[in-house]
């Protein structure tokens, strides 16, 4: 959701920003900006659309500047709202929400001022210059003390014309010193680099890039003296190596993935603290928003079945004012692919004052809601291009069904085993091809319905997503005992069903759902792990998945159904990649 570079140092700046600003499109694609200085005069370049739109402006010359990557919060999608803003001799970007902006538009307009854009961003410009006294440090102080909402900001100051002034509150930035010269941004791909010195920032630090030195510094500016990260440059690497999307490429990754998250479950630094909390715990609370949501209801069903401790799963965004009830003893599980989402974050920390333990599963590390949380899970998915989450999905059950796993033993259950559901997901993966088949049926169809029971349903919700979010198909995920009850008025004659079967002892019931909506006319197809069932004349196409576990079945059912949505997207004319509407870490409420 938006993103930022910013250099300066001995190389021209703006080859430097564009590249970044390449590596950060995932984050928001609506429109890119960058302002790169000389010392003398300020360059400004801005474009709706995506970066290779100011592809010309890599000869700008220059050697330090600022850039960015919308993602439309205030304002429509216009170059006027893009970034940076600028104000006198201010210049900045600006990743986050400004909650009280309209209040202090309000009062800077009513003192002559006039703006040009919609954003909340440019408000910070004006109070920034508003308060410069000669030292921009200062002034951007004094603007953040005055500032309701979350931000990460890179300033230039034409007055200080070698330095740039970053500063953070709930919107992740990284600072650092690279190759000849210093860096900033809110992603570590930006910015990665053999031999860099990154730094994450922490809420309410600022920090000065100048000369050869980045200073850290809180609001009093006392310095604070920074960790440097430990990054891996592979896994940052954002490269197609041959695929047309990151999205196929990343649903090719899952087999190796499962194995890393699994194998490494254990050796998670706090995994020790854990156990000693998972061993105490009788009720579990999960908060996440959309796919990690639907990976904590395929946690909830795994876990009360097979080890019969209560879960209860909550959207983060409704669990944050719900004055949630969490007994004492509550172990709460936040699962989060970018650890940056707003909602996740505020529902742990109220969940924190409210005494919970939290454990994070969560794939990138240095992210906010490693800071947050007692204990960390990692979910070693590598970087994710493709906003539409696949491999972190199967990542987070992978990580999931390894505490269902603790569990169960803690419990003195049958211990289920993980065993083998790495190469079951390579099968999976080579069947599922077969679902390109399946798209002349969904391309023009008006809507298109998921249905399965228990863990299937849970799968049955996350292909929902995924199909609405690339291919803009109309669809829902039900229970399949619930289609009666409501949608199957909506079947009508062509309407694809999609029913995941993977549970014996319920599948009839499944396939009964199937028989109700075939017989108003829909076009059914199948994941199933009994062969059976695909034989059957009301079935359209299916495809046979391995069997494994019914309660892990999601790990390798969504599979055809995340290649369903990346094929229907590409039959719709989509980026599969890039989501209308639509950005990679969801850093607003
Ligand atoms: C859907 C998708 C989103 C995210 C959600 C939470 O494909 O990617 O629904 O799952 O925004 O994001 P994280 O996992 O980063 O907290």
């Amino acid at each position: 959701m938006c993103g930022i570079v910013g250099y300066v140092g001995k190389r021209e700046a703006a080859p430097i920003l564009i590249d970044g600003l390449y590596e950060l499109e995932y984050r928001g694609y609506d429109s890119v900006g960058i302002a790169v200085s000389n010392g003398k005069e300020l360059k400004i370049i801005k474009k709706t659309g995506r970066v290779k739109e100011i592809e010309a402006a890599r000869s700008e010359r220059g050697n330090i500047g600022i850039g960015h990557t919308r993602w439309a919060t205030h304002g429509d999608v216009t170059v006027e709202n893009a970034h940076p803003h600028t104000y006198k001799n201010i210049a900045l970007v600006h990743n986050g929400i400004v909650e009280n902006a309209r209040a202090l538009k309000e009062e800077l307009v009513s003192n002559g001022e006039i703006f040009y854009s919609d954003t909340d961003s440019e408000v910070i410009a004006h109070l920034i210059a508003d308060g410069y006294r000669g030292d921009l440090l200062d002034a951007v102080i004094g603007a953040c003390g005055k500032l309701i909402g979350s931000y990460a900001l890179a300033v230039y100051c034409s007055d200080e014309p070698d330095a740039l002034i970053c500063a953070r509150m709930r919107s992740p930035l990284i600072v650092g010193n690279a190759k000849d010269g210093l860096v900033v941004a809110s992603d570590l791909s930006a910015v990665a680099e053999e031999g860099a010195t990154l730094y994450s920032l922490d809420d309410g630090e600022f920090a000065r890039l100048e000369g050869d030195e980045v200073t850290v510094c809180n609001a009093g500016k006392n310095a604070v003296v920074k960790e440097a990260m430990q990054f891996d440059l592979e896994e940052g690497k954002t490269k197609l190596d041959g695929y047309r999307h990151f999205m196929r490429k990343e649903i090719d990754e899952i087999p190796e993935i499962l194995h890393h998250s699994m194998f490494n479950f254990e050796k998670n630094s706090c995994y020790s603290d854990f156990y000693r909390v998972l061993c105490q715990t009788e009720y579990i609370q999960i908060v996440a928003c959309g796919t990690a949501y639907h990976s904590g209801l395929c946690a909830k069903v795994a876990i009360e079945k097979l080890c019969r401790v209560r879960v209860e799963v909550v959207v983060a965004s409704e669990y944050r004012y719900s004055n949630p009830i969490v007994p004492k003893g509550t172990l709460l599980i936040a699962i989060s692919q970018s650890g940056e989402t707003a909602d996740t974050l505020a529902a742990v920390r109220l969940a924190k004052r409210k005494g919970a333990y939290v454990a994070a599963v969560v794939n990138v590390k240095y992210s906010s809601l490693t800071r947050l949380a007692d204990a960390v899970l990692y979910t070693h998915a590598g970087k994710e291009v493709a906003v539409a989450a696949t491999k972190s999905f199967n990542a987070q059950l992978a990580v999931l069904y390894s505490i269902v796993g603790t569990l169960a033993a803690i419990e003195k259950k049958r211990a289920p085993t993980l065993r083998g559901l790495a190469q079951k997901t390579a099968k999976t993966i080579s069947v599922s091809e077969e679902v390109r088949g399946w798209t002349p049926y969904f391309v023009g169809a008006k809507s298109a319905y998921f249905i399965g029971r228990g863990a299937d349903m849970c799968a049955a919700l996350e292909g929902s997503l995924k199909l609405k979010e690339i291919s803009y198909l109309p669809s829902e995920g039900y229970a399949a005992g619930e289609l009666k009850h409501g949608t199957l008025a909506l079947i009508e004659p062509g309407t694809p069903v999609v029913a995941i079967i993977t549970r014996r002892n319920t599948a009839e019931k499944t396939m009964n759902a199937v028989h109700e909506a075939y017989s108003r006319g829909a076009r059914i197809f199948l994941v199933t792990s009994f062969a059976e069932y695909c034989e059957m004349d009301e079935v359209c196409a299916s495809v046979l998945i391995p069997r494994c576990l019914p309660e892990f079945s999601p790990i390798l059912s969504v599979v055809p159904l995340q290649m369903l949505a990346y094929y229907v997207a590409l039959a719709r004319g989509n980026d599969p990649d890039k989501p209308r509407n639509l950005a990679k870490s969801v850093t607003v409420e």
